[in-house]
């Protein structure tokens, strides 16, 4: 078994997101807005693991109601969302490609009407599965 070299204690409640694609875990701190929350958070950047070699680990220590995970599958599906009570492992949730996404990513085609009126919702919309597209709600341009 592959160890690693720094650990971080476990944690009482909160959450603890593995299998993270390594060098991932900025954006997801940033997605999820964790700079506002005033909650203890962990990040473990470049940890070995056996099934991905390099990984990102977050920790999160907050109540466990206090987090919409569901923008992380768009990030990145494969990451593992551990939910701890009590010290305690009680759900491991994976996660799903969202349908639709709002006001994450924005539309780069400039005659886009959300290029050009202000105020509007940025919104994709999951058009092709397997594939992962995203398509721009009003203008249908590709994000991916
Ligand atoms: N963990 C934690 N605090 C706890 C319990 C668990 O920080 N109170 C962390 C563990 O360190 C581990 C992750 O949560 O990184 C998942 O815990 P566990 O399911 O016990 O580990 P594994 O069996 O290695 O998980 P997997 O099979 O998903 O790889
Ligand atoms: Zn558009």
């Amino acid at each position: 078994m592959v160890k690693n070299t720094l650990n971080v204690g476990k944690i009482e409640e909160g959450f603890v997101l593995d299998h993270i694609q390594a060098g991932k875990s900025m954006e997801i701190y940033k997605y999820l807005h964790l700079d506002k929350l005033d909650c203890c958070v962990a990040i473990i950047k470049n940890a070995k693991s056996s099934k991905m070699q390099k990984k990102d680990i977050m920790k999160i220590e907050c109540p466990i109601d206090f987090i919409d995970f569901d923008i992380l599958g768009f990030i990145d599906h494969n990451i593992t969302i551990n939910i701890i009570k009590d010290s305690e492992v009680v759900a491991k949730k994976r996660l799903q490609l969202p349908k639709k996404i709002t006001n994450v990513i924005r539309c780069k085609n400039p005659r886009c009407i959300t290029s050009i009126e202000q105020g509007l919702d940025h919104v994709f919309v999951l058009t092709d599965e397997e594939n992962e597209i995203y398509r721009c709600q009003y203008c249908e341009e590709k994000h991916r």
